[in-house]
């Protein structure tokens, strides 16, 4: 059947309600050609839907429900979970065993035997199935005090290097596994266009191609891969791609907003990283708080079953964010029937689950939920806890990496860390003074140059990022302690002063300074991308002033307008969120003792730097674009000094 008049109907319709300013929640349109249906990985599976079978036609309604329920771990109990047949947990941003933020390892591994012995204990008759718990790891295990903190997404993004992605995604699920637990909510896809937005650092780049890349070798390197023979084997979890869909395309770069844009342009911007990712074997998608058009995702039918499950073939299941259901029209976070119905499979129902449970047992009774859909939903769940092996691997405890102490902050994982921080470092100006010589008497200053806080950002240790020290960060290697370091190996001296007051003239002073930790909501920007540096402004005019040569290097989740600080300052070095391993940053800025060079800047914008504090949104491809430094932009030693 030839569906083209069929489509073009349909999508007149939608235009037509949309000038009467009607909200088209629920459209019948098929979905268009350039959703193209995507392979995945897992194609030969035998008996995986048999064996689903098996298990679906002996669960009651009850437990079909607690099955599609995610519960957080402070408000949820192994008995719960045992009465209940909950599905899965979470811990969130900054939630640990028992609220301890310095569980060792093993309270961690203890309490995921708990909750997984609660959902295999089939004693009151019930079908025992594995419980999945999953994480935010996403720049390191960074719930985790001691873990290996990456560069968030924006840095590594910088970086370009693909084969790193891979192996900085193993790491990663090796830490997770450590804790004994199968699933992080990582990789972000978001492409993120405009920079008020407080997530941008979780986006790898304004540019769909790049996470596209990225999103793939993170999702192989999390997963492992069917055709590599090493799918969910020793040390590898579920990965998720997020958010499903627009996420970073709000209008001002709204958390949670709208993203208003037609709809091939939210396929080839925004999905790109979600096609990838399914591609490389992604066994969940997680909805997007965000609306298309006025309309909230975790409510929207079209996207989430006709594009993204039907259309594109998506097979794994999709897991709602954070009550992202309450958002719907006419839903609580206890009750939500839309959501279900759009093709949310796994409900994150954080607190309010035990009603949600109750309520939706009533909605399928009354059939406001259709078996069918109920079972789809289950199927999906199963089906990912199959594929990653979970009916077999046994107790969290006696899988592989699980309680091993060594393996979180392992120096393998800290070392790639490192390597992470030197690549994604961006020279964005360089009037002749770096590289520097470290047997000089160096003075460092700025309110960064010892902050792991700073460096680590949002989602580390606490969910903002906030309420931690140095201290919180243990195995951890400030900047500054990196630049110490290598100055003091070369026979020169490093000093630390954070005012950038001194009473011997140093050879050279390194500033460094930015945004303090913020995480989504918080870390909105209401007007523009400037910075009032104020102090590190100071800072730097008066070395500038005193003649002492000064390299300022700029902490944060994104471009910010900072021309002023670029002018004060002899070198300007963007270095993101550089995460634990600080000393990538004085790898790149010194020679060796013979004045070699021993790494060079690599790291080019993957977000394009602003001329003007209001200018945003702005990206590579506009018609009008005139920034100060292009997307691509990066200097290396072999460079010219710059115009700036
Ligand atoms: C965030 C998600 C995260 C979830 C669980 C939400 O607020 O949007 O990215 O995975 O919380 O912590
Ligand atoms: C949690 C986060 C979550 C957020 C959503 C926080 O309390 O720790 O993981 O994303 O709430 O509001």
């Amino acid at each position: 059947m030839n569906l083209q008049p069929l489509k073009a109907f349909g999508s007149v319709l939608i235009a037509i309600l949309g000038v009467a300013g009607c909200v088209a929640v629920e459209t019948t349109t098929e979905p268009q050609d350039y959703w193209a249906p995507i392979s995945t990985p897992f194609t030969d599976e035998e008996g995986v839907e048999e064996r689903i079978d098996g298990i679906v036609v002996r669960m009651s309604i009850e437990e079909k429900v607690g099955q599609i329920i995610m519960a957080e771990i402070q408000s949820i109990t192994p008995a719960e979970v045992r009465q209940y047949h909950i599905g899965a947990i979470l811990n969130g941003g900054g939630s640990y065993p028992s609220t301890e933020r310095y569980s060792p390892l093993q309270a961690w591994v203890d309490i995921a035997d708990a909750f997984y012995d609660a959902s295999m204990d089939n004693t009151d008759g019930k079908v025992a199935i594995p419980i999945i718990w999953g994480t935010d790891a996403v720049h390191g295990h960074n719930n985790v005090v001691g873990a290996t903190l990456f560069p968030h997404n924006v840095g590594l993004g910088a970086m370009r290097n693909r084969a790193l992605m891979r192996e900085i995604g193993a790491a990663t699920a090796r830490e997770v596994a450590a804790t004994g637990i199968n699933w992080t909510f990582a990789p972000t896809v978001a492409v993120a266009r405009d920079d008020r937005w407080g997530r941008t650092y979780e986006s790898y780049s304004e540019a769909p191609e790049i996470v596209a890349q990225y999103a793939k070798e993170m999702v192989i390197g999390l997963q492992g891969h069917p055709a590599l023979g090493n799918v969910f084997s020793a040390g590898k979890v579920v990965a998720t791609a997020k958010h499903f869909i627009g996420d970073g395309g709000t209008t001002l770069g709204d958390d949670q907003g709208d993203t208003q844009i037609d709809e091939r342009s939210l396929k080839e911007i925004h999905g790109a990283g979600h096609i990838a990712a399914i591609e490389a074997g992604a066994q969940t998608v997680m909805a997007t708080f965000n609306s298309w058009n006025g309309v909230k995702t975790h409510g929207n039918k079209y996207l989430l079953t006709e594009v993204l499950k039907n259309q594109l073939g998506f097979d794994g299941f999709v897991v709602g964010d954070w009550d992202g259901h309450e958002q719907i029209p006419g839903c609580t976070s206890s009750k939500c029937a839309q959501t279900i119905n759009a093709g949310v499979d796994m409900v994150m129902v954080p607190t309010d689950w035990k009603e949600f449970y109750n309520n939706t047992i009533r909605q399928v009774r009354k059939g406001d939920i259709s078996t069918e859909r109920l079972n789809d939903a289950v199927r999906r769940i199963l089906r990912v806890k199959i594929r990653a092996g979970l009916f077999e691997k046994g107790r969290p405890s006696t899988q592989p990496f699980a309680g091993q102490t060594d393996i979180i902050g392992n120096p393998q994982h800290r070392a790639l860390a490192r390597q992470a921080v030197r690549e994604s470092l961006v020279l964005l100006k360089n009037a002749g003074l770096l590289p520097l010589d470290p047997g000089q008497k160096i003075l460092v200053a700025g309110a960064a140059a010892n902050n792991m806080p700073m460096q680590a950002g949002g989602w580390s240790v606490t969910w903002q990022g906030g309420d931690t020290s140095n201290a919180d960060f243990p195995g951890a290697t400030t900047i500054f302690a990196g630049i110490q370091a290598k100055v003091s190996t070369a026979g020169g001296q490093a000093d630390l002063s954070v005012s950038g007051k001194f009473e011997t003239r140093p050879d050279a002073a390194i500033v460094v300074f930015g945004e303090t930790p913020y995480a989504e909501f918080e870390g909105d920007l209401e007007e523009g991308v400037d910075f009032e540096s104020e102090n590190a402004l100071k800072i730097l005019r008066a070395l500038k002033g005193a003649g002492v040569p000064t390299i300022a290097v700029f902490l944060s989740g994104r471009p910010r307008w900072v021309t002023p600080e670029i002018d004060a300052a002899d070198a300007f070095v963007a270095a993101w969120l550089p995460g634990s391993e600080g000393a990538g940053v004085a790898d790149v800025l010194f020679t060796d003792e013979s004045g070699a060079i021993q790494h060079n800047f690599v790291g080019k914008l993957s977000f394009t730097w602003p001329a003007s504090p209001d200018q945003q949104p702005i990206n590579i491809g506009d018609a009008q674009y005139e920034p100060l430094f292009p997307f691509g932009f990066g200097l290396n030693y072999q460079d010219d000094a710059p115009e700036r």
